[in-house]
């Protein structure tokens, strides 16, 4: 008896060990957002894609909620990484490659985007190669784009953030790594403060920080909104991924493999927009019925008023980022 329950428990052991000897390469995906997100969602659409198209030949271990890394620790980690077979990837906010690419803070200029739309005609531009140039001699392969969605400004106050820069005037906001994100903030007349998204709802709700921006799915499933008194809809910015993996170990993948990854990660790509538009309208709509922070939308006055404001920031980054560049992503959006 004792005899049949080792070999029956031996059994899935000895099938999850071949099935994991099977795989020839495995991709640890990290990120930083809940599973049931735009990105979480198609994160594990891409880890079973590959792993059905490969027949297990690449295994993707998915890694949600900064479980493995925090976005800034994660390109390090890809960077030094010089396995072949282990490959680490991740999908962090654009806003967090400012160490490595000057470029790539376009994505942060201030009211560049009135929508995904206008984001989907640059990513899907021939401009993108010139936007994520460089990187690959950081180590970094720069592979596609996931949505979240349009940014809004989150507050704990008396009143919304409407006018400048009165309501902005002694109050601290929480930004990404992004300088463009911390000019804006002072334009706006507040503070900014870079901190990482896992604190974010420990500061708001202790008041390190009294706001912050984000795209409605975070504000909802990192539960910001149930500390936070008003929502302005600005979307001043855009708030997406750049999914890249360790340069070293794409290139040294076998041409067929890369190919079926790559096929996978297009139909994740074109499902992430689709998951991006639902979450924001609906995450939208739990946020209002659930109460905790009223949502308020701008006049037109009011955001004239923003955008006039932020329009330094443009002037400020315009060399650093590329004249030329800028004035040929105005000329692809029509502005
Ligand atoms: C994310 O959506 O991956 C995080 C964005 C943030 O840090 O605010």
């Amino acid at each position: 008896m004792k005899m049949l329950f080792r070999t029956l428990l031996a059994v899935p052991l000895a099938l999850a060990s071949m099935q994991a000897m099977a795989a020839d390469y495995t991709i640890k995906l990290s990120h930083v957002v809940s599973a049931h997100t735009p990105k979480g969602q198609a994160a594990d659409l891409f880890a079973k894609l590959v792993e059905e198209r490969t027949k297990g030949r690449v295994k993707v271990e998915v890694f949600p909620n900064s479980q493995l890394y925090n976005d800034n620790k994660v390109l390090e980690a890809m960077r030094l990484s010089g396995s072949k077979t282990t490959g680490i990837m991740a999908a962090p906010s654009l806003s967090k490659f400012v160490k490595f690419s000057k470029t790539l803070q376009t994505f942060d200029l201030p009211f560049l985007f009135n929508n995904t739309d206008d984001v989907h005609k640059l990513v899907d531009s021939p401009l993108m190669t010139r936007l994520t140039k460089g990187l690959d001699k950081k180590g970094l392969r720069a592979l596609t784009v996931w949505d979240n969605g349009m940014k809004v400004f989150s507050i704990k106050a008396d009143k919304p953030l409407r006018n400048i820069p009165a309501d902005f005037t002694g109050k601290k906001f929480r930004i990404q790594s992004s300088n463009i994100a911390a000019s804006m903030i002072e334009h706006l007349g507040g503070t900014p403060q870079k901190l990482p998204f896992k604190e974010v709802y420990t500061a708001l709700g202790q008041g390190v920080v009294d706001g912050q921006e984000n795209a409605w799915s975070n504000v909802h499933s990192k539960k910001f909104y149930e500390v936070q008194d008003y929502i302005s809809v600005t979307n001043h910015a855009y708030l997406g991924y750049l999914v890249v993996v360790s340069d070293e170990f794409w290139s040294n993948l076998p041409a067929d493999i890369r190919n079926t990854v790559s096929g996978a990660l297009k139909e994740a790509t074109e499902a992430n927009r689709k998951f991006a538009a639902i979450a924001d309208k609906g995450d939208r709509k739990k946020i209002e019925d659930d109460k905790y922070a009223k949502v308020v939308e701008l006049t037109d006055a009011e955001r004239a008023a923003w955008r006039q404001a932020t329009a330094p920031v443009w002037t400020e980054f315009r060399d650093e980022i590329g004249a030329e560049l800028i004035d040929d992503v105005k000329k692809l959006l029509g502005r």
